[in-house]
């Protein structure tokens, strides 16, 4: 019998209906006991968000402080799993709070030495989140080995709109010719091809291999245009939250103005840097295309975007 053990965070049940469609073939699978840990804060984020409960957490989400947590009793530390998967959402181009205070609590501890899969669903901006929870991942001894990653439909332009207006108003639906927010509910039910395959592969011990299970699969496609505005944008967010944070805590009216003053900032970035970005950027691409491809499929790894399996296991 194989033990796997899922943990996740998720707002609105959006990730949680990915995840469910991702380990539907797994919960059908009597060779396997899958275990689901929701992590859960203390006390619940707003939603929909107002303007400031939502920026006044990102300096917190960008330096990973976590937040507290419901107890986490259900998790057994000396149990023994075959393999975790770790579904999160990002915020500010990090890994939820609640996901961060779960990373720094002692239960991480239940990752040490284990196979990782990491399952994430946001906007489209989660490259340098990812990067962030390597490094946690690799500080508590554990092992990923896939990533897998559903990204909001629409394209860049439509979610900068559609995904905060959801955040903000709590409404989704389809509006001036913009597609609805969120993942499209096609790729929300396709995710089931992930949970075939591993059932497959932890019928066969392969888990134990330590090397992606999920590859040929698409399970991440990464954008070329948005590495350097993801690391030009995580940079800002560092310097700013560092700033921030010395003005107090969330919730600390004297962070008020310099909340303001990054807005303002935020809204100079996009007005400016955004446009002349997108006018460079494609040049800069072209003249540098190897190191470009490089970077993807760096950070398309372990699990990449190739699709050489999908005829055996996508509905689509
Ligand atoms: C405070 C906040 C910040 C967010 N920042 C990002 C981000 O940097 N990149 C991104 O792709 N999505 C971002 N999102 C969208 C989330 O990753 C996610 O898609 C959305 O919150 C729905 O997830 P749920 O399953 O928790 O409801 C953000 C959402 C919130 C609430």
């Amino acid at each position: 019998m194989k033990k796997v053990l899922v943990l996740y965070y998720s707002q609105t049940g959006q990730l949680t209906n990915v995840l469910k469609s991702f380990t539907s073939a797994l919960d059908t699978d009597e060779n396997i006991e899958v275990i689901y840990h929701n992590i859960e804060p203390a006390k619940e984020y707003p939603f929909p968000w107002g303007y400031l409960e939502f920026f006044d957490i990102f300096p917190e989400s960008v330096y990973m402080d976590g937040c507290a947590l419901k107890k986490c009793d259900n998790i057994t530390l000396d149990d023994h799993y075959d393999l975790v998967i770790l579904a999160y959402t990002i915020w500010f181009l990090s890994p939820s709070l609640p996901i961060s205070g779960f990373l720094n609590s002692r239960y991480s501890k239940v990752l040490k030495d284990k196979p990782v899969i990491t399952l994430i669903a946001c906007r489209n901006m989660w490259i340098m989140a990812q990067e962030k929870m390597k490094d946690k991942l690799n500080n508590v001894g554990a092992k990923l080995i896939d990533n897998v990653v559903l990204i909001d439909q629409g394209g860049n332009l439509a979610t900068f709109i559609t995904t905060p207006r959801w955040m903000w108003t709590g409404r989704k639906n389809a509006f001036w010719g913009l597609p609805k927010a969120g993942v499209n509910p096609n790729d929300i039910k396709d995710a089931q091809r992930f949970g075939k395959v591993l059932t497959e592969a932890l019928a066969k011990d392969e888990e134990k291999k330590n090397t992606s299970l999920l590859y040929g699969l698409k399970a991440v496609q990464v954008d070329n245009r948005l590495i350097g505005t993801e690391k030009i944008a995580h940079k800002s967010f560092k310097i700013w939250g560092g700033l921030i944070r010395k003005f107090g805590k969330t919730g600390d009216k004297a962070r008020i103005p310099m909340l303001f003053l990054y807005f303002i900032f935020l809204l100079s970035l996009i007005v400016i840097v955004v446009p002349i970005n997108t006018l460079i950027k494609p040049l800069l691409r072209k003249l540098n295309s190897k190191t470009v491809d490089k970077e993807r499929a760096y950070f398309e790894e372990p699990s990449g975007s190739g699709n050489e399996r999908m005829k055996d296991y996508s509905n689509a």
